[in-house]
């Protein structure tokens, strides 16, 4: 794990309230994986106090960079958004585990709700072969990646043409109709029927939607969890999540060091 203080080499808005930040930081982007994420902290300051956890949305071609995508929703984001080009930010990653091995599969199929879509650009690279991360070379593990992608409302759509030049087949639902079919993104997959394997990211009751269909078809499913977190780094156990253990029971488990992902059977019930 690195901590920098990274020079912000790019702030630009992607949708309402939606930014992706640009960091300068060549060992984060080096060694960082799909699915794993950084801590982000204002330097200078004592409110909010707290890093934030974000996703790893993609590093730049050469790695001396990566960039993060995130929604305003409070103190942190909103004077984060702030920010501008020049000025610097705390760093602190490659944190987490990356996805959970899904093989290789003709078909992967991530399913995004809310800010939930931002784990899986590098990923469906990653798996399409068309880069490598953490010093791995590129190499193609899946035939096709698809993203289930629902929102409130279409100005909420962020990062769509990054997907789709990045080869993933793009099916959008929204709350209100405005972008996609209407409804939950959940109900688009399960109209579309059967894929294996399911890779979800986003609110807890989409998560437990999706949970729920990949139990109904007896398909792999893994769910990358946005568990507020403290420390990040397996210090403060704010971010414990309930997992079922062998023997029938339950144990916890630090989403910041044995996630964010997890394999959904094991979480079957976590969110009741
Ligand atoms: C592994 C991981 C990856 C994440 N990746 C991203 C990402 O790529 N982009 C992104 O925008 N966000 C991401 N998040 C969520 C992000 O960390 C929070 O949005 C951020 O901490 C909010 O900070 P804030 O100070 O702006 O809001 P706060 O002032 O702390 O909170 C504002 C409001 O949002 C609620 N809130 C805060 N955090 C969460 C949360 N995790 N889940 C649900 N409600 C919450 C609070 O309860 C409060 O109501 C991720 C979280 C995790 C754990
Ligand atoms: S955030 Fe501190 S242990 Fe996970």
């Amino acid at each position: 794990m690195f901590q920098r203080t990274a020079e912000i080499v790019e702030q630009v808005p992607m949708a309402e309230r939606t930014f992706r930040i640009r960091l300068a930081c060549p060992d984060i982007a080096a060694a960082i994986r799909p699915g794993q994420f950084v801590m982000l902290r204002l330097p200078g300051r004592t409110d909010p106090l707290l890093a934030r956890p974000f996703a790893f949305y993609d590093t730049t071609e050469d790695c001396t960079a990566f960039d993060v995508v995130y929604l305003v929703v409070g103190k942190m984001t909103g004077l984060l958004a702030e920010e501008r080009t020049g000025n610097k930010i705390e760093v602190w990653g490659p944190l987490g585990q990356p996805f959970l091995d899904i093989g290789e599969p003709e078909r992967a199929t991530c399913v995004a709700g809310g800010i939930g879509q931002t784990p899986f650009l590098a990923y469906a690279k990653e798996l399409l072969g068309t880069r490598g991360y953490g010093g791995l070379p590129a190499r193609k593990r899946v035939g096709s990646v698809a993203l289930y992608y629902g929102v409130r409302s279409s100005s909420l759509a962020a990062g769509l043409e990054d997907f789709l030049n990045a080869g993933v087949e793009v099916h959008l639902a929204s709350d209100d109709g405005s972008i996609g079919a209407k409804g939950y993104v959940t109900q688009v997959l399960e109209r579309d029927g059967p894929t294996s394997p399911l890779i979800g990211c986003g609110p807890e009751p989409m998560l437990h939607a999706l949970m729920n269909l990949a139990a109904k078809w007896d398909v792999p499913c893994q769910v990358s969890l946005e568990t507020p977190m403290a420390c990040g780094i397996g210090a403060c156990f704010s971010c414990v999540t309930k997992v079922a253990t062998a023997d029938g029971g339950w144990d916890y488990k630090r989403v910041c060091v044995d996630g964010p992902a997890f394999d959904s059977k094991l979480l079957l019930g976590a969110f009741e």
